[in-house]
């Protein structure tokens, strides 16, 4: 039985540093100011928030969606400002009533951007 005594706490700090040291490195190497990881999550905000109604090309095919009005998004001839706003604050029909929500409190300003992104991208 030996009591871990300040010689043997140094060598423990010797090696574990360095180590400390690569993971530091190797995250500021893969994540980079958040830039691949924020362009790969806009697929992923869409077929997580939007594909349900809007379908995951775009094209709103299901029966729930045409009962719904949604629009084809792949036809769509709407300005990114437009599309922006769509996202932001939503559609209510004639008589007011929501049909698609809001997405203002739910998706930050860089991923609503990148959804933006997204939809125009759907068009051919
Ligand atoms: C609850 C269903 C629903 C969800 C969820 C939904 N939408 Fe919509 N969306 C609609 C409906 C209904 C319309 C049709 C309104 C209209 O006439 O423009 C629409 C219209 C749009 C339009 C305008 C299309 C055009 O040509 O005018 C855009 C852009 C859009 N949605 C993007 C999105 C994005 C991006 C998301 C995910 C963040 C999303 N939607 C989530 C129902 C939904």
């Amino acid at each position: 039985m030996t009591v871990p005594g300040p010689a043997q706490d140094k060598t423990a700090m010797k090696t574990r540093l360095p180590r400390l040291f690569a993971w530091v490195v190797l995250g500021g190497i893969v994540l980079p100011g958040g830039g691949p990881v924020r362009a790969a999550s806009g697929p992923e905000l869409f077929a997580k928030h939007c594909a349900s109604c809007h379908g995951k090309d775009g094209k709103a095919q299901s029966p729930a969606a045409r009962k719904l009005g949604v629009k084809d998004l792949t036809q769509s001839k709407t300005s990114e400002a437009e599309i922006e706003k769509q996202i932001t604050e939503g559609w209510k029909d004639d008589r007011g009533n929501l049909k698609m929500p809001p997405f203002k409190d739910k998706l930050s300003a860089p991923e609503i951007g990148s959804l933006v992104v997204v939809v125009k991208g759907l068009r051919k």
